[in-house]
């Protein structure tokens, strides 16, 4: 009889133990060890069919030898998706996209494996044939290269890729996965890096892209160990506001491109729609002027983006002003309001102050400091910013106007949506010629006031 052979993993961290401990020493976690059942077997689900052939393989080369191919990049037909990657899937790659339940993940995999021209095959582990179905019947009605497989053991998914022979396969999710030669439970941290492993080992060998989903935790790390997010070449998050229609698509790593990219989706009743020109559906088209709104020059990734920013400022009711912002760091928030107290005289201290960045995305650029400020102060005298007016600037703690990174990339797109004049600091370095927007350079947080109201 086979000894069974046991382990204890931290189910936060995924570090491996000999035996049981109360608190994982490598994350801190308290209670987070499990004993998990890892008898392997020498046989892999994957089974490699090539042998070496020349006598090279697996012996150092010259880094002057290896042949440099042009990069091939499969198209997904998405935009917003290719350029998170860096301009497709590279062969051979595997790439997790983790984000909350319900935000979409399975939505945006299924809609690229319909659009897709090559043979896609979609493994889901989580919902029956029907169910998926019913979905690509809201977003395309027919597509000829999409396969489905409901299936969640792998060596049953690696034996139906061989005969099928898919471009690209989708697995949909990874902790619903499981192998035979890892006793435990599917989920489990041995199972889900068993599993990967394989899937890595398939990718590597037949040059096919892997796309994972993963679950992530309440607190927002993807579920499983860590190495998961290490075993992968590209980790995706997508997010947003489950409330609101826009999502964001950001990548976490890339092996293959860089992690500032960014993509936006809008999700409607038949899938996800790429917003091309984000800036446009961000700011909202009101024909009033309203008081307490300002609009922020920002950069999200490489894309620059004017988002608006609303505030409302009023007495508080309660003894304590309440201070609250939605999108917006509220710490960096109670800054800006000690700074507007301390620096330009407004008594904000027994109002109450509320922060909410419109369309449900969070910005962590500190270039809309100033519209922020610039918000606050207009709901604060009830006295509107004029229309096309914009801003993209850091506010300092002495109430400097401090410059931000490409100011030239946001002061073009401002003009490019019509704005007439954009705020920014005087020690912003700008190259632009003749830009068809007043720039206003503003030093101080008192020149800003004087100008606006
Ligand atoms: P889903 O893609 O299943 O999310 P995840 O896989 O990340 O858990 O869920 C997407 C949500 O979007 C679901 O609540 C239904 C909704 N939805 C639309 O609004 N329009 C659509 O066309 C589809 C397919 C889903
Ligand atoms: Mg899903």
């Amino acid at each position: 009889v086979a000894k069974v052979k046991t382990s204890f993993f931290c189910q936060n961290c995924g570090a491996q133990y000999p035996k049981w401990i109360g608190q994982c020493t490598s994350c801190k976690q308290w209670n987070t060890i499990v004993e998990e059942v890892i008898q392997k077997e020498e046989k892999p689900a994957w089974k490699s069919s090539a042998t070496p052939t020349s006598k090279r393989a697996g012996s150092p080369i010259r880094l002057s030898e290896i042949t440099q191919e042009k990069e091939l990049r499969l198209d997904t037909q998405d935009m917003e998706f290719n350029r998170v990657l860096g301009g497709g899937l590279v062969p051979g790659s595997l790439t997790l996209l983790g984000g909350e339940p319900g935000i979409g993940k399975s939505t945006l995999l299924l809609q690229i494996a319909l659009k897709l021209p090559y043979k896609t095959l979609y493994v889901s582990g989580e919902e029956s044939q029907k169910q998926i179905k019913m979905r690509a019947d809201r977003i395309l009605p027919s597509s000829e290269n999409c396969f489905i497989l409901t299936e969640t053991k792998t060596q049953n998914i690696f034996q139906q890729i061989t005969s099928l022979e898919p471009d690209l396969v989708i697995i949909d999710s990874i902790q619903t996965l499981h192998t035979d030669y890892v006793d435990s439970g599917a989920g489990s941290i041995s199972q889900i890096r068993e599993c990967t492993a394989e899937l890595i080992k398939f990718a590597k060998e037949t040059h096919t892209p892997v796309i994972l989903v993963g679950h992530i935790t309440k607190d927002g790390n993807i579920a499983g160990p860590k190495i998961l997010e290490h075993m992968v070449d590209t980790v995706l998050q997508f997010e947003g506001d489950r409330n609101y229609v826009y999502r964001i698509l950001r990548s976490l790593k890339n092996r293959f491109g860089s992690t500032a990219e960014l993509g936006i989706y809008e999700m409607q009743g038949s899938g996800l729609r790429e917003v091309n020109n984000p800036s446009e559906v961000l700011i909202s088209k009101n024909d009033e002027n309203l008081s307490g709104t300002a609009i922020a020059a920002t950069v999200e990734g490489m894309r620059p983006l004017l988002i608006e920013i609303q505030a409302l400022v009023s007495s508080a009711v309660y003894g304590t002003p309440q201070r609250s912002a939605t999108g917006f760091n509220a710490k960096r928030l109670n800054m800006l309001l000690a700074v507007l107290e301390k620096r330009a005289g407004f008594k904000l201290g027994a109002k109450d102050v509320f922060l909410n960045i419109t369309g449900g995305i969070s910005v962590d650029d500190p270039a809309i400091d100033l519209a922020v400020m610039a918000s606050i102060l207009s709901s604060n005298s009830d006295i509107p910013i004029e229309k096309g007016v914009c801003f993209a600037a850091e506010v300092g703690l002495a109430g400097e106007i401090r410059p931000v990174q490409r100011v030239d990339q946001r002061i073009l797109e401002a003009e490019k949506l019509g704005f007439s004049t954009i705020y920014v600091s005087k020690n912003n370095k700008i190259g632009l010629k003749n830009p068809n927007i007043q720039v206003q350079l503003v030093s101080k947080i008192e020149d800003v006031v004087s100008h606006l109201f």
